[in-house]
Order: C-alpha cells, then sequence, then structure tokens
C-alpha cells in the first residue's frame, strides 16, 4: 500500500476562504439560458418563467457570483436587445455559436433570477465589437439610480432600484483569434484603460477586471498580461484567466494532474502582474480572477462544430464521469491554495453547458458528477486557508512528468474547525493518509465524504441521477493522527472539530 503524510498548522495561513471563489457562469450559449435556468411553461417555472428545480440546485450548489452574459457571447452582443418589452426585443445571430439569439432574457430578468438564487452579478462589457460609450450605456442602466434616460428606461421597464452590479470584466478572451473583434495586447489595453477610467468617472468603487489570457498555452501568454497590464495598472482590479482540462489522446494521468497547469499559471500571471507593478513603482496589488475554469471536452466540440442557425441549441452538453469530478476536485484545491491571489473564480459554466447541473426541456434537473466537489467544497471550506506540506509518492505524466499522488489543502476557522480537502491522482493504487493532528488540540472527525466509484466511467442521467453521490470515506483518528484510506481516483473532503 502506498502511503503519504500530510503536516499542517493553523499558523500557516495563506489566506481568507473568499466566497467569490465559488463563482458560476451563464453564457447566452447553447441551452444554459433558454432550457437551463429560464423555461417558461416548465412544470417548475415561477412567475418569471425561471425553473425552481435548477434555481434550487444552483443554491445547494453554493454559488455565490454568476459572471453574465459571457464568454464568447459578449463580444457581438448589444445589451439593449435584451432589455424593454420581450415581444419588441430583435432577433440576432450569435457569431461566437453560430446561433439565433431571440434576447428573451436580457439584463434585467438575469438581475431578477440572481436576487431568487442569492448570488452576486458579474457583469461582461463587450470589448469586442463595442466600446466606451456601449460600456457606459449599460452601467448607467444597470446602475443609476434614477432621473436619466437608461436609469429611466430600466425602471419603466419594471426595475425602480438599480441592479447595484459591482463587478465588471472588460471584454472577453481579447488575445484569442476566434473572439469577434479580437485584438492585440497593445490595441485591448488601450481601449480596456478608458473604458474603466469612464467607467470609474461614473462610479468610482467599481472592480474591474481586465482581460488576461484564454489559456496558459497561448503564444502571447506572458506578454500579454505584461503589456495590459502596463496600460490599465492604476484602472483595473483584477486580471482575469481561463483554463479547461481534457484528457488529450486518453492521457488520463496528465489530465488527473491538471491542476500543475493551474498552479503554474496562477502563479505565472500574479509574478507577471507583480513585475509590472514593480515598474510602475506601484503599491497597488492586483489580484486574479479566475473567471472561467473547468472540465471541457473541447476536441468533441472543435470536431462537429454547430452548422445550423436555431435558437438554444444543445451545444457543449459534456456528461461528467468520476474522474472528471476529481479533477474538478482538485482544480478546486488549486483555487483555495491560491486565495491570498485569486479574488474571483468562475466554473464555466452553470446549467447544461458544460456545468454541474443539467436541465431537461420540460423535464428534470439533475446533479452531474462535478456538482459534488463543489457544493462540498463551498459548503465546508470556511475561515482562511492553511498552507499544506505533502509528502507523496509520484506519479508519472507525460504533460507535467513526476507529480505528487496526493495533493491537499486545509481550512480553518476561528472555532477550532479544521476542513481538509484531498485528493489522490494515482490511477490504480490506494494511498493511506496521516495527518498528525497535534497543531490542532484535540479534535475528531464530525463528517468525511469522498467521491470516487470502481468505475472511473460512471456518470449521472435523468435515469439514474444519484449513479455517482459522494459517499463516507474511511477515516480514523488514532493516537492524535488522523488515517484515511483514499482509493485511486478518489477526491475527498474531511471537516474536524474540537473535541466536546
Ligand atoms: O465557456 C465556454 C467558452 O469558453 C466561453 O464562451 C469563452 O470565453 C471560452 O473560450
Amino acid at each position: 500500500m502506498l502511503t503519504a503524510s500530510l503536516a499542517l498548522s493553523p499558523d500557516h495561513v495563506v489566506g481568507p476562504v473568499r466566497r467569490r471563489l465559488f463563482g458560476s457562469f451563464v453564457e447566452h450559449l447553447g441551452r444554459c439560458v433558454r432550457t437551463g435556468i429560464h423555461e417558461p411553461g416548465h412544470p417548475t417555472a415561477d412567475e418569471d418563467g425561471f425553473r425552481g428545480d435548477v434555481l434550487e440546485l444552483t443554491r445547494e450548489l453554493g454559488v455565490s457570483v454568476v459572471r453574465y452574459p459571457g464568454g464568447n457571447f459578449v463580444s457581438g452582443y448589444r445589451w439593449e436587445d435584451g432589455v424593454g418589452p420581450v415581444a419588441s426585443r430583435p432577433t440576432r445571430r450569435d457569431l461566437a455559436w453560430r446561433s439565433i439569439e431571440d434576447n428573451a432574457v436580457g439584463l434585467d430578468e438575469f438581475a431578477r433570477w440572481a436576487r431568487k438564487a442569492d448570488v452576486e452579478v458579474m457583469y461582461a462589457v463587450n470589448l469586442g465589437t463595442r466600446g466606451v460609450a456601449e460600456a457606459l450605456d449599460v452601467h448607467e442602466y444597470a446602475n443609476h439610480e434614477g432621473g436619466t434616460h437608461l436609469s429611466e428606461l430600466r425602471r419603466a421597464n419594471g426595475s425602480p432600484e438599480p441592479h447595484g452590479v459591482r463587478l465588471w470584466c472588460l471584454g472577453n478572451e481579447m488575445d484569442g483569434p476566434w473572439q469577434t473583434g479580437h485584438k492585440t495586447a497593445h490595441e485591448y489595453g488601450r481601449l480596456a484603460a478608458e473604458t474603466a477610467r469612464a467607467l470609474r468617472q461614473a462610479e468610482p468603487d467599481l472592480e474591474l477586471v481586465a482581460c488576461g489570457s484564454s489559456n496558459s498555452a497561448m503564444p502571447t501568454f506572458g506578454a500579454w498580461e505584461d503589456t495590459v497590464l502596463a496600460l490599465t495598472y492604476d484602472q483595473v482590479d483584477h486580471i482575469s484567466l481561463h483554463a479547461y482540462y481534457e484528457p488529450l489522446d486518453g492521457d488520463v494521468a496528465s489530465f488527473l494532474a491538471s491542476a500543475v497547469d493551474m498552479d503554474y499559471f496562477i502563479e505565472r500571471v500574479a509574478a507577471t502582474a507583480d513585475a509590472v507593478g514593480a515598474r510602475l513603482k506601484s503599491d497597488k496589488r492586483i489580484t486574479l480572477s479566475f473567471d472561467e475554469w473547468n472540465v471541457w471536452y473541447l476536441s468533441r466540440f472543435q470536431a462537429d462544430p454547430p452548422t445550423e442557425w436555431r435558437v438554444a441549441p444543445p451545444l457543449l452538453e459534456d456528461v461528467y464521469d468520476v474522474t472528471d469530478a476529481v479533477v474538478v476536485g482538485s482544480l478546486l484545491i488549486s483555487l483555495l491554495r491560491h486565495s491570498d491571489r485569486v479574488a474571483v473564480a468562475c466554473q464555466a459554466q452553470l446549467v447544461n453547458v458544460i456545468a454541474p447541473i443539467r436541465a431537461e426541456p420540460g423535464g428534470p434537473a439533475w446533479r452531474q458528477t462535478t456538482f459534488h466537489p463543489f457544493a462540498l467544497t463551498s459548503r465546508l471550506a470556511a475561515g482562511d486557508v492553511l498552507r499544506v506540506a505533502v509528502d507523496s509518492p509520484t506519479v508519472p505524466t507525460a504533460r507535467y512528468g513526476d507529480v505528487p499522488a496526493v495533493d491537499a489543502v486545509a481550512t480553518h476557522s476561528a472555532d477550532g474547525g479544521t476542513v481538509l480537502f484531498v485528493v489522490n491522482r494515482h490511477l490504480s493504487e490506494p494511498v493511506e493518509l496521516t495527518v498528525p493532528l497535534a497543531a490542532l488540540g484535540e479534535v475528531e472527525v464530525v463528517e468525511a465524504w469522498g467521491l470516487h466509484d470502481e468505475d472511473t466511467t460512471a456518470t449521472n442521467s435523468a435515469a439514474e441521477p444519484d449513479r455517482v453521490t459522494p459517499t463516507p470515506s474511511s477515516t480514523a483518528v488514532v493516537d492524535g493522527v488522523l488515517r484515511a484510506t483514499l482509493p485511486p481516483v478518489s477526491w475527498h473532503v474531511i471537516r474536524l472539530a474540537r473535541r466536546g
């Protein structure tokens, strides 16, 4: 049996558990909006046409902030198409996803849905085909109290109170040649800086996110952040990162180690931001918005892109298995361990489109395998994140070389509660884990859940929505040492509390 150990102390604090790390994303893409969050006529639909079953699962998932309305979609979007009487809203082409957008849902509806879901709105403006004026317009519509043309229009459209959006993305993936209105770093940096300056004239304390790289393998990665931040440093708060992972060429070992890339990406972006800050002799620290991350079988989509112009076609409806859920759990470990630097993170996306929630039109909604590590991490991570020293055997990977089989992070709260998040990335071997607990005082395990299955390809479906669910992990505390058995390809959360 392989063995591993973790060392942790409440003194080794990385940073607070930031609730905004448990963000999600709703894009006008496929069936995320239409027949995802919104389906008038569905048996669970409320008076606004929002699916009650999806709202309930969103709350259970523990989502804190939701990015909207895109994504690649936003780079061709006219926000004003989505406000006012629904019957007179225009139907448009969405070039990003070769779809038809009928605009039945727009900013006011999404803000209403967000209030019901109890999530914060993170709004992306179009800096692909549009610019400063349109960003100011949507801000006036969303946030200005009243007494101006666009704020009065919002009121007339049935939203008397401003939506109060604090977090704004300055475009989406502008480094990507696939993006409508793609720009060089210099072109984008100038536009982002001017848009940010104008938005701050309107409302100085907004939080603004500049576009970073679409992934760490982009040819412009590093240089892009350097140029964009040199042009926007004083105007923005966060720089974005996006990353999607899938097993390429059947290489599951590397896929399970995807958090190695996420760690690398976060640390390089933070270093680049700090280098720009040093050059500018600035005391300001830019934080990171990892506002798109997930497992995405992108190669399947690329092999079969949409050809028909349709409203809400089923796109990117990946069905996730046990291995995918373990990877999602391990990516959350990476995000938590960087909570000193990552201020916002959004799993992309929320429902139907590469999502933890699936919903059939007119039918049921259910939890994909990936729902569980997200929901448990969001529910149980509390207080401060602790740096954990891991002593683990390694596994060979084609992409990242030898990586530790076991990866972990912990959180610790003022009441003495400690929560361990652990993954075993070994493809075939269980690992016996030991964790000396002396630094935590007299503690006991109060709950321990694992996500694993003999069949790592098992999935959930409408017919079998609970085929894969968390099961109790095998743990024991003996002589002040926690012992846990971690099956191969497994993710775990173990909550300890002070005894008595
Ligand atoms: O989430 C799906 C797509 O991935 C988003 O629209 C885009 O920003 C990214 O490339």
